[in-house]
């Protein structure tokens, strides 16, 4: 599975990204009206650091102006994966775009029925949202299982499903274990990821003792 960063700061995808565990970047609207920043120039800034597939999401609802809109960013860089919402008009310009060769993110995904669509469209990438499930008290995880499930049934599909708005590290555990291709983080839950009170303790235990022999390796 590989990890992307659901960021638009790009403070934190720097420091993130030099871990070399960052295979791409998610944006939406709302994350780039946090980064304060003007779009082109934020998804610019993050495919200089970022290499792999970085996801700018357009904010117009019909085709025509959606199919404009991509113009523009795709002109950012080859790397500029054009995130279009699962509407009727989004799933048309998936459909173009991918036709055209251009890597098209479908995001705001809440049923497996959605997905197959997505699929259908050509999309690279089929985001489902987790999180915002659960906060309504419906099962995130079973639609990614449901999404695996039909996929599986399909080897034509390449869609690839990139679980998005994943909370905590218990849903990274999970939606691996179903067999997600890519989730996508806040920094804040990547870090999560790595951190343990257990290591912290253990590595503590571990340099008072070395200490203690006046030695060191270089
Ligand atoms: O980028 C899309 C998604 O990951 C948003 O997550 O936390 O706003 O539901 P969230």
């Amino acid at each position: 599975m590989n990890f992307f960063l659901d960021s638009a700061d790009i403070r934190e995808i720097r420091d993130l990204a030099d871990s070399g565990l960052i295979s791409g970047v998610t944006t939406n609207p709302s994350l780039i009206t946090k980064s304060g920043q003007e779009i082109k120039k934020v998804i610019a800034e993050i495919c200089s650091i970022v290499e792999g597939p970085i996801s700018a999401e357009v904010t117009a609802t019909t085709y025509p102006e959606m199919m404009q809109e991509a113009a523009v960013l795709t002109q950012i860089s080859e790397q500029v994966t054009i995130k279009v919402p699962l509407t009727f008009d989004g799933l048309k310009a998936c459909k173009t775009l991918s036709d055209q060769g251009t890597m098209v993110n479908v995001t705001l995904c809440f049923s497996a029925t959605q997905a197959l669509l997505a699929a259908r469209a050509g999309a690279a990438f089929i985001s489902p949202f987790l999180g915002r499930l659960d906060d309504i008290s419906m099962d995130g995880l079973q639609l990614i299982r449901d999404i695996r499930l039909i996929y599986d049934n399909y080897p034509e599909i390449e869609t690839a499903i990139l679980a998005a708005s994943v909370r905590h590290p218990y849903h990274v555990l999970e939606v691996a274990k179903i067999g997600a291709d890519v989730v996508t983080l806040p920094g804040k839950t990547f870090r999560q990821l790595y951190n343990h009170p257990l290591t912290d303790q253990g590595l503590e235990a571990f340099l008072k003792d070395w200490k203690t022999t006046g030695q060191t390796i270089l």
